[in-house]
């Protein structure tokens, strides 16, 4: 397994509604290994193909985060929110693609969603808690939505310049 860079907002890639695989192939599975290898290591719980930029519709998710806890890592091709509950919640949500930036996003508090499998399968499967709102943060990246997107323009403007500065410091070391 390959640690892939990881792009960091502003990025046009980021924006990008991405393609739905077509058919799973080696070069997807490794794709999808990578980004697991990818996520561990940063540490995160969720990363989606278009920050790797790979504009095709993958996520990967784990959200056992407690110490000791078994891991479970996931990836989900073409994954879907089927069904949502009317009920909210909210979390600080972050993202590894704007890192060290953190802020409240209420979303539904359970989703029903439908991926295909590594091997083909589809599946079908409710999220709460945790597992939930990541699920919803990764597919928002597949359609070119971040979580600030979901805050006031200022507050966002303001996230927005921090990463260009975090970029051109980047760039210069
Ligand atoms: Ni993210």
């Amino acid at each position: 397994m390959t640690k892939r860079p990881i792009l960091i907002h502003p990025d046009p890639r980021l924006k990008k509604v991405c393609a739905p695989v077509p058919d799973l192939s080696d070069e997807l599975r490794t794709l999808a290994d990578d980004m697991l290898e990818t996520m561990y290591d940063a540490p995160g719980i969720g990363l989606a193909a278009p920050q790797v930029g790979v504009i095709s519709r993958l996520i990967v998710l784990d959200c056992q985060k407690e110490e000791g806890a078994t891991p479970r890592p996931m990836a989900m091709f073409n994954p879907e929110v089927v069904a949502a509950s009317e009920e909210l919640g909210s979390y600080e949500e972050g993202c590894l693609s704007i890192p060290d930036q953190y802020a409240e996003v209420t979303r539904p508090s359970e989703v029903s969603v439908r991926w295909i499998d590594r091997d083909g399968h589809e599946h079908q499967q409710d999220f709460g808690g945790l597992w939930a709102t990541c699920v919803q943060h990764e597919i928002d990246h597949l359609n070119g939505k971040l979580f600030i997107d979901y805050l006031k323009p200022l507050r966002r403007q303001m996230i927005t310049r921090k990463m260009q500065k975090l970029k051109r410091e980047r760039a210069r070391a």
